[in-house]
This record gives structure tokens, C-alpha cells and sequence, in this order.
């Protein structure tokens, strides 16, 4: 068994776990990565461990400085475990109508929660990261602006987000022993799809690369929005622009929230996997493309969270 020195040496390498029970015959194999198995329970403690090191690297971050974020709760609650135990301290910019255990479990860490009034989401749409954050993105970069010892990790535009996925993609692909046809992920600032993109491709150029966003998105990806109207570049664009400007991205597709939470409380009673509904989301593509490739092939998606900070949402309790 594992000895390691601090909890942060739990951050990533996370086990990939082959899916039985969703999957059909006559389709590709599906590997789920289990990055619900992280210390905060995201596949965020890579980025926001990766972001902060760098930071305090460059002196941008320094002891006593306070680190903010905007977030709809996963990086959140990673800034304020890997935040806190570095010493900083952390404040969160949410929006509003979030679930409770999202607030609980950043105050548990030490965090202060701001939760900021927004444009309503319907109970039954799914949530496009990077629409329901530009609100507290605008707060974070105002904060920034005018308060001294503030640093803005900045998940949606810093480059380190997507190095830390880099290494997800490398861990990835040596798990899979180099036979990795396709990957699916959801896309929320784009992190996890471009990094692992980069490295698979790196590997071998003909990895087909699929992104999934929220069939509700009021901005889709998949229709050539890669930035919100009407706001300036330091608070949109980012990752998603510059990923899909690249060309890395073979194509992106909706996926319908009630798809994604049938497939995500599949994969809790059936498979076991205690993820919320992104994991479903990229399952339930994941599995479409398994069945197009068919038998020998290997496809591979993440479980980008766990399912603790969804308990209360009525979605689920049915
Ligand atoms: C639950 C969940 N799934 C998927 C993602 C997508 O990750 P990324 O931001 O790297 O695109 C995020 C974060 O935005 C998330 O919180």
C-alpha cells in the first residue's frame, strides 16, 4: 500500500475502471477514469494544485495573499482544500441556486462562500460552465482589480489548467497501454478535454477526440461559440477558444440533461461508480461512440466528480 507525505500526493493518478454492466456486446470497450476518487472529490485538484505551484513559482502568489475563484462548486471546493492547506486564504465566488453541500463543503475546508445573484436556471437545463460563471468572473476580476494580496487563479484561462490535464491524458494513455481509439468529456472551461487531447494526440494523431456540452447550452460549442457575446477577453474565451481554434477537437455534441442523469444514476446502482452528471453525460456519448466502433476498439471518459454534491437536487431523489 501507498505511503505518501502530504495529502496533496493524492492529487491524481487516479485508477481507470472498465465498464460491464452499461455496455452492450458488439460494441468498443469503455475505460472510465475515476477522478471522483481525488482528495475534494474532482477531477479540480489537478488544475487548482498545478495553478497555485506555478503562481507562487512566478511570486504572483505569495504567504498571507488571499486566493479567489469563480466557481460552480468543483474547483471551488479544490481552491479551498489545496487553498487552505497551503495557508491561503480562500474566497468563492458562486452563483446562486447551488446546491447546500457544494457551500458546506468548501466552508468545511475553511473557505468563505459569496453567492451572487443570476439570470435564473431552469431546474430542468443543465448548467454550461462557462455561461452560469461569467457573472462571478466579472466579481473575481474586479476583487483582483482593486484589493491588494488577491490572486485570481483564473481555472477558465490559465494555461496551467490545461498542463495538469496534459499529465490526466499522459496517466491515461500508459493505463490503457497506448491502445486508446477515442475520448469523450464534457467541456466546462475546457481544461480536461484539451490537455488529455494534447497528450493522446501527441501520442498518436488519429485518437478521436469528442467533446460533450449540455444540449440547453444558450451558447453552444458545437454551433461555433467559443466565447460569450458581449464580454471583454478576460472574462471569456479562454481555454475553449484557443482549444477549438486549434483544430484538436474532432467534434462536440449535446447531450441532454436527462440523458446524462439516467446514465449517471446507471452507473451508481449498476456499475457502482458514485459520480455525478457530467460522468453520465460523458458515459452516455461514450457508449454511442463504443457501439459506432465497435468490437477490439477502446474508448476512454472521465468521472469528472462524486455524487456527494448533488445529494439534495431533486433530479436525483426520484
Ligand atoms: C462536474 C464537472 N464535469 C465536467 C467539468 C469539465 O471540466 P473542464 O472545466 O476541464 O472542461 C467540470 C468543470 O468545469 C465539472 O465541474
Amino acid at each position: 500500500m501507498r505511503v505518501v507525505d502530504s495529502v496533496l500526493d493524492l492529487i491524481g493518478n487516479t485508477p481507470m475502471v472498465k465498464l460491464n454492466r452499461v455496455t452492450n456486446e458488439g460494441m468498443a470497450d469503455v475505460y472510465v477514469k475515476c477522478e471522483n476518487l481525488n482528495p475534494s472529490g474532482s477531477l479540480k485538484d489537478r488544475i487548482v494544485l498545478e495553478m497555485i505551484r506555478e503562481a507562487e513559482a512566478e511570486g504572483k502568489l505569495k504567504p498571507g495573499y488571499t486566493i479567489i475563484e469563480a466557481s460552480t462548486g468543483n474547483t471551488g471546493t479544490a481552491v479551498s482544500f489545496v487553498g487552505g492547506y497551503l495557508g491561503y486564504k480562500v474566497e468563492i465566488y458562486m452563483p446562486e441556486g447551488m446546491t447546500l453541500e457544494r457551500i458546506r463543503l468548501m466552508e468545511c475546508y475553511g473557505a468563505e462562500v459569496h453567492q451572487l445573484e443570476l439570470e435564473s436556471i431552469s431546474e430542468d437545463e443543465s448548467v454550461a460552465g462557462a455561461e452560469v460563471e461569467i457573472g462571478t468572473r466579472q466579481r473575481c476580476l474586479e476583487l483582483e482589480r482593486t484589493r491588494p494580496k488577491t490572486w485570481w487563479a483564473r481555472q477558465f484561462s490559465n494555461p496551467a489548467n490545461t498542463r495538469a490535464h496534459y499529465k490526466t491524458g499522459l496517466e491515461i494513455y500508459y493505463q490503457m497501454e497506448g491502445r486508446v481509439d477515442a475520448f469523450v468529456a464534457s467541456i466546462g472551461v475546457g481544461g480536461t478535454l484539451y490537455g488529455v487531447a494534447k497528450a493522446l494526440k501527441g501520442e498518436n494523431p488519429d485518437v478521436r477526440i469528442v467533446g460533450v456540452e449540455p444540449a440547453s447550452a444558450n451558447y453552444p460549442i458545437s454551433e461555433g461559440h467559443y466565447r460569450m457575446p458581449g464580454f471583454s477577453d478576460e472574462i471569456t474565451g479562454g481555454i475553449i477558444e484557443e482549444m477549438m481554434e486549434s483544430g484538436i477537437v474532432d467534434e462536440v455534441v449535446k447531450v441532454t440533461n436527462r440523458n446524462a442523469i439516467e446514465m449517471s444514476d446507471r452507473l451508481v446502482k449498476e456499475e457502482g461508480l458514485f459520480c455525478g452528471i457530467s460522468s453520465g453525460a460523458n458515459v452516455y456519448h461514450a457508449l454511442k461512440v463504443a457501439a459506432e466502433m465497435g468490437p477490439g476498439r477502446r474508448v476512454a471518459t472521465v468521472l469528472p466528480d462524486n455524487r456527494d454534491r448533488y445529494l439534495s437536487e431533486k433530479k436525483y431523489t426520484t
